[in-house]
């Protein structure tokens, strides 16, 4: 059917004025600069969404060190997947429910929880900040989240759990030699840490291609974070302190689960694995005795078109069948991609990059802001799914067939 010439023209019109809206601007362009109403981000309090840190950080950091942080392996396909997978399931709202007082508190391995987004461990965080991990902390602390602090983190255990005003989780690269390993597990249990993570998702080794185009793009010297080569220089990590680092080698592709029955023995954390994704490895953690399992594929660092970690998710907590607690981590980025993991059954979900974008751009209010955002938007996705507390997160809130 064609449209008499006056109605084609105000058509036209129309579509003219709704293309220089603001609205048209609305979605993830909004973000970027070269969009029509981007604003470079100069103070926390005015980011809209926690992506509005991406591009803070990028200014504040050397090409290196944001290309360490921003990359994955090989095309960094893992990392976008993680993120696109959320837009792919679809929320149900529910209606005339009073939704006015809304509880995210959650309980994890008996300490409660202001919210059930964590701060994932990442690694030398003064490559970010100046007051790295500490920073964090602090942000943990004032938001009362849970943080879980890398293997090679800048600043030591024991300072961090100053800093965060108690004990916050620990997560364990592991080390060739047994040796070395239980040096560092008994020191962090001395120091109060209730739960340990073994990372396995890098046993396999990987291409870090991104990182290492960023890496010699920016010829500086940083001996801030590192002396020579990025990791060379083990040494300067606090919690390598008192190993004999002769020969020294992390993540070998030569562990097997005789080493989590070893770590088991040794300690009474509680002890997760970070980084299974299927069904097999899920079934076998719960036979080790492992006390809880984070869903990770390194944030899609350790290997290229892997299965989104929200797609993931299924097979592990159908393997589990509800015998200890599942976490995810992977592409959150808002408090609607938060609720989804919830709702398929995840106690708990993980953040790395949004809180390093942060942390980079304003150390602790940059990261504090972050954990407000989502928080806000987790709030936000309760109230219109019609759901008051997190026990009520179900899959009813999911579309049929997601
Ligand atoms: C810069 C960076 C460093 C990381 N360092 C570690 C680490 O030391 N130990 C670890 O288990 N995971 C590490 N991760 C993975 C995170 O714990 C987490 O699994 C991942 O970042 C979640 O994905 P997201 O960044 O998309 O939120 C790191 C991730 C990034 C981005």
């Amino acid at each position: 059917m064609s449209l008499p010439p006056s109605q084609l023209a105000a058509r036209r019109r129309f579509l003219k004025f709704l293309a220089a809206s603001p609205l048209a601007a609305f979605g993830a362009s909004a973000q970027t600069p070269g969009s029509e109403y981007f604003v470079p981000l100069t103070a926390p309090k005015d980011a809209f969404s926690v992506m509005d840190f991406e591009d803070a950080a990028r200014r504040a950091l050397p090409t290196a060190h944001f290309g360490y942080m921003e990359s994955g392996v090989d095309d960094n396909l893992t990392v976008k997947a993680n993120h696109d997978a959320y837009q792919h399931i679809q929320l149900r709202t529910r209606r005339l429910i009073d939704v006015s007082h809304v509880d995210t508190r959650v309980e994890l391995f008996g300490a409660t929880f202001d919210s059930p987004i964590f701060i994932c461990p990442t690694g030398a965080q003064r490559m970010f900040h100046p007051d790295a991990e500490a920073a964090t902390a602090r942000a943990a602390k004032s938001r009362n989240a849970l943080q879980i602090l890398s293997t090679v983190t800048s600043v030591s255990y024991e300072d961090i759990a100053k800093a965060r005003g108690g004990p916050v989780w620990y997560q364990l690269y592991a080390p060739a030699k047994w040796e070395q390993a239980e040096h560092i597990i008994k020191r962090v249990e001395a120091a109060g840490c209730p739960a340990l993570a073994l990372t396995v998702a890098l046993l396999g080794g990987r291409n870090t291609e991104a990182f290492n185009r960023a890496r010699r793009a920016d010829k500086r010297d940083c001996s801030e974070c590192h002396t020579g080569a990025p990791g060379s220089d083990l040494s300067i990590r606090p919690m390598f302190k008192g190993l004999d680092l002769t020969g020294f080698q992390m993540n070998p592709s030569s562990l097997t689960w005789d080493f989590v029955d070893r770590v088991k023995k040794t300690t009474k954390m509680m002890f997760l694995l970070k980084g299974l994704e299927s069904h097999e490895d899920a079934k076998l953690a719960v036979e080790h005795g492992v006390d809880g399992i984070i869903v990770s594929n390194h944030g899609g660092r350790s290997m290229e078109t892997l299965k989104p970690t929200i797609e993931s998710l299924p097979e592990v907590l159908d393997a589990v069948n509800g015998r200890i607690p599942v976490f995810v981590d992977g592409g959150i980025r808002r408090g609607s991609d938060a609720i989804k993991a919830l709702a398929l059954g995840a106690k708990a979900v993980g953040i790395g990059r949004p809180y390093l974008w942060g942390l980079s751009a304003f150390g602790q209010p940059g990261v504090e802001r972050v954990l407000e955002i989502l928080q806000a938007e987790l709030l936000l996705a309760m109230r219109q799914c019609g759901k008051t507390s997190l026990s009520d997160v179900t899959p009813a809130i999911l579309s049929p067939g997601k």
